[in-house]
């Protein structure tokens, strides 16, 4: 995140943080009249995770934004800063603003023509209200009508987010336009309150304004499978074994899941060509350890040829002599359930038998081919 600036109406000074880069798609982000942009910083910082551009900017006269010489906080001032903050963004953003701001942000739009934004979020209420609201600040009632007006001549994709307990007030912006979309936010005292919220932002923004146009590549030649199943996220875990003459086998493998709680089992894919199938198919039990974040050279060592993988690798044994490795987000020991013909793999199903995980920890994730960090918290 870094502090940025823009020059609003009349020349005031307006403060704002940025998030991503200037190459992707991005998001403008407005508290309402009383908050400050903090408010937002955790969507904002989620929406850059999710590839997008993110300002959140402070009102004038709260936050770290400059009071206006002429103390005006009517609504065509603030429409005003708008107009010159979007005139100074290089691409046309997505407006999200809360209470008064959503509905100055559909006005500004709505009056101007359809060009200044690429898409526009209503949010009822977010956030606290932790700064003061000047006298002659509009209220939200005195502004519904113009906004509701506005919202008819906008043509670019509308979502609504009403306050989980206030549905009805946000709804009268519904008859506006048929096609405005509507979703209810979750009670701030829920746990996924924010979550939600930041998911319903990202779902909103893939569907309706893409970051890049959708594109297809089809085929069923090995480059396009690999690449395709690549487009499937998953963790990274190192299967462990002990052959019968005692050493220990482990590889990369990312071709794991969850298969049945009762009886509780597993599964994993090995190669059928791995180094360690020979002790892998011997072996009675096995197990399964999941990677943290920090464990990207791990995951490398284990999935390199000619290394001595437990040379520098620490471990403990439990009840079935298998390498069960320290650190690790997860560690599953199993016995061996099943074992499936996989084409040129096997499906190894195992029983688990004893777990442990560090439930604050991270993941290491794989995608397209990369190693991937988590981006909601
Ligand atoms: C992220 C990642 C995921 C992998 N997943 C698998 C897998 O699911 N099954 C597999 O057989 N190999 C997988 N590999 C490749 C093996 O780790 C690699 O071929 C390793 O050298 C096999 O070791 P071995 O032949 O000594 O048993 C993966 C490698 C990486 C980097």
């Amino acid at each position: 995140m870094a502090e940025t600036h823009f020059e609003g109406f009349g020349g005031v000074r307006l403060s704002a943080d940025e998030w991503g880069t200037r190459h992707s798609p991005t998001v403008l982000f407005l508290p309402d009249i009383g908050q400050v942009r903090g408010i937002w910083h955790d969507a904002a910082a989620a929406l850059a995770g999710a590839g997008r551009h993110v300002i959140a900017v402070d009102l004038r006269g709260s936050g770290a934004s400059e009071e206006p010489g002429d103390r005006r906080y009517d609504a065509d001032a603030f429409i005003g800063d708008l107009y010159a903050v979007l005139g100074q963004l290089s691409s046309r953003p997505v407006v999200v603003g809360a209470g008064r701001s959503a509905r100055l942000a559909a006005i500004a739009l709505g009056e101007a023509g359809p060009d200044l934004a690429s898409g526009l979020v209503l949010v009822e209420r977010y956030g606290a209200y932790s700064s003061s609201v000047p006298d002659d600040a509009p209220a939200s009632g005195a502004l519904d009508e113009r906004t509701r007006q506005a919202l008819e001549r906008i043509t670019t994709p509308i979502l609504q987010v009403s306050a989980n307990d206030s549905e009805a007030r946000f709804d009268r912006f519904a008859s506006a336009r048929t096609d405005i979309e509507a979703e209810a936010m979750l009670a701030p005292s829920h746990p996924d309150h924010e979550e939600h919220f930041h998911a319903m932002l990202v779902e909103f923004l893939e569907r309706r304004v893409p970051r890049t146009a959708d594109e297809y590549v089809t085929g069923v030649d090995p480059r396009t499978l690999r690449d395709a199943l690549g487009t499937f996220a998953t963790g990274v875990t190192i299967v462990t074994a002990t052959a019968p003459d005692g050493s220990h086998v482990g590889l990369t493998a990312n071709s794991f899941t969850s298969v049945s709680l009762d009886p509780p089992l597993l599964l994993v894919c090995p190669a059928r060509n791995a180094g360690s199938m020979a002790a892998l198919e011997q072996a009675e039990h096995f197990a399964v350890n999941v990677l943290h974040i920090g464990q990207q050279s791990v995951s490398n060592l284990f999935a390199m040829k000619g290394e001595d993988r437990f040379a520098e690798t620490e471990f403990e044994l439990w009840d079935r002599g298998v390498p069960i490795l320290d650190n690790a987000l997860a560690n599953f020991e199993c016995r061996k359930y099943a074992e499936y013909d996989g084409g040129d793999h096997v499906i190894l199903v195992g029983e688990v038998e004893r777990v442990r995980y560090a439930p604050q920890r991270d993941p290491l994730l794989y995608f397209r081919g990369k190693y991937r960090r988590l981006h909601f918290g």
